[in-house]
């Protein structure tokens, strides 16, 4: 399976990725990483790993349509079969996903639906909330929605700190997003009726 990773900042998933790939844990081939900030750290993740890397400035643009369009020949150009956002921070429109549709993946560090959007740990934090989490799920084009493929609980402990809350959910993020992609590349995950169903062997 050829995937494209998506991401705009730090490119811890990313990482995650690379080095369950390069582990033999994984067994995908990441061939493109699309960033819309070309000095974002993830871009010297890419380089350093040796994996192509397709920058562009969203302000170079008229439109949302417009950049997207630009990606989707690359993409194409590679023969991409999953898109993999990983911190990437913008909405996707249909240029991506109606050619993409099964076939993109998001992870969100709370439980969805609860706290979509940006901030989420920071958001889960405030509201008091006991348990919160990890998600992996499909993209349809809304913000943070789509089926759900995966989840990861965490328990939020009196002791916890928002600092120490933020390392566990990024910990639980590395380990369920690569899982996630292997399971798809395995052909064990399924969207019957417009949910995601895992078949185990
Ligand atoms: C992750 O928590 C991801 O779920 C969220 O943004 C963060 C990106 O972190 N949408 P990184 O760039 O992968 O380190």
């Amino acid at each position: 399976m050829r995937i494209a990773v998506f991401a705009s900042g730090t490119g811890s998933n990313f990482q995650a990725i690379v080095d369950a790939v390069e582990a033999g844990k994984l067994k995908v081939s990441i061939e493109l990483l699309v960033c819309d900030k070309p000095q974002a750290a993830v871009v010297d993740k890419a380089r350093l790993a040796g994996i192509p890397v397709y920058t562009f400035r969203p302000r170079d643009y008229d439109s949302r349509e417009a950049y997207e369009r630009d990606i989707l020949n690359e993409l194409r150009a590679k023969h991409i079969d999953l898109i993999v956002l990983a911190g990437y921070m913008r909405l996707i429109t249909s240029v991506l996903v109606d050619p993409y549709a099964g076939k993109m993946i998001n992870v969100h560090p709370s439980l969805l639906p609860s706290f979509p959007g940006i901030k989420a740990i920071e958001q889960a934090w405030t509201a008091g909330v006991k348990v919160t989490g990890v998600t992996v799920h499909y993209v349809d084009g809304g913000m943070d929605t789509g089926p759900i493929i995966a989840q990861q609980a965490i328990a939020i402990e009196a002791s916890d700190t928002i600092d120490s809350l933020t390392m566990r959910v990024h910990k639980e993020e590395h380990q369920l997003l690569p899982q996630v992609i292997g399971m798809i590349a395995a052909g064990k995950v399924a969207l019957e009726d417009n949910r995601a169903v895992i078949h185990h062997d």
